[in-house]
């Protein structure tokens, strides 16, 4: 059976949601927050060390400015109301993503929260922030070209903001789209990717449990038969 160290998810479908369950796209991220909190709970019960969640990309600055707002609103509420808690349950916080842009407040949040946790152990939580895929790959390749050392696969992956990191053994994105939304293009090379139709409001730990229990059965094969 495969062992899982390492799920990423794009919790995709928040806005669509709202606005059929609520009539306010801000209602659906609000719920995306509470799908989210019972995610990470059964993470750990699954005893798997890395999430990485797609909470915001470089080219959702498009959105109106008032989703913008309130997401991050909704991001400093978390921080300042869970930090305590995610330390206490061993949880290390990681931002990956250009730390650009946000407000002082938010900036100041994501900093203490990662030094806070930095030394836990139970689960790394990864919040892609302001990330983008192919930014990624080019700071990657800016950093080699500077350091004046082999552009090779072991280098670039040194140089990502997922240093560190084991790769994803499973990719999720619910919302029922198929896509990949520039999001960690280079590190899911042979993740085992799950598409899923819920938006992600409505997205619990049985259809979690079941993408786990498909992918404990696969077949890996890296390239070899
Ligand atoms: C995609 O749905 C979701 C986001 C852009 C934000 C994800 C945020 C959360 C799950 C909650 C906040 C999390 C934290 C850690 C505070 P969408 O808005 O693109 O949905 P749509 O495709 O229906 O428009």
């Amino acid at each position: 059976m495969n062992p899982i160290n390492h799920v990423a998810i794009i919790m995709d479908g928040n806005g669509r949601w709202g606005l059929k369950n609520k009539n306010s796209r801000n209602e659906g991220h609000k719920a995306g927050l509470v799908a989210l909190e019972k995610i990470i709970r059964q993470t750990i019960d699954q005893k798997i060390k890395y999430l990485t969640l797609y909470v915001f990309s470089t080219e959702n600055w498009k959105r109106p400015k008032e989703e913008i707002n309130f997401l991050f609103n909704l991001l400093e509420s978390f921080l300042k109301d869970k930090i305590e808690d995610l330390h206490k349950k061993n949880i290390k916080l990681k931002v990956i993503g250009k730390k650009k842009n946000f407000s002082k407040r938010l900036n100041y949040l994501l900093n203490l929260s990662e030094k806070k946790t930095y030394k836990n152990k139970k689960l790394q939580v990864n919040l892609a922030l302001n990330y983008g895929s192919k930014y990624e790959l080019i700071q990657s390749l800016k950093s080699i070209v500077k350091k004046k050392i082999n552009i090779n696969e072991k280098n670039i992956q040194k140089n990502l903001y997922t240093k560190n990191i084991p790769n994803p053994d499973i990719l999720i994105r619910t919302g029922g789209t198929n896509r990949l939304s520039n999001f960690l293009l280079w590190q899911i090379a042979y993740s085992e990717i799950f598409f899923e139709k819920k938006m992600w409001p409505d997205f619990n730990e049985n259809d979690y449990l079941k993408i786990i229990k498909k992918f404990k059965l696969i077949k890996r094969n890296f390239g070899n038969i």
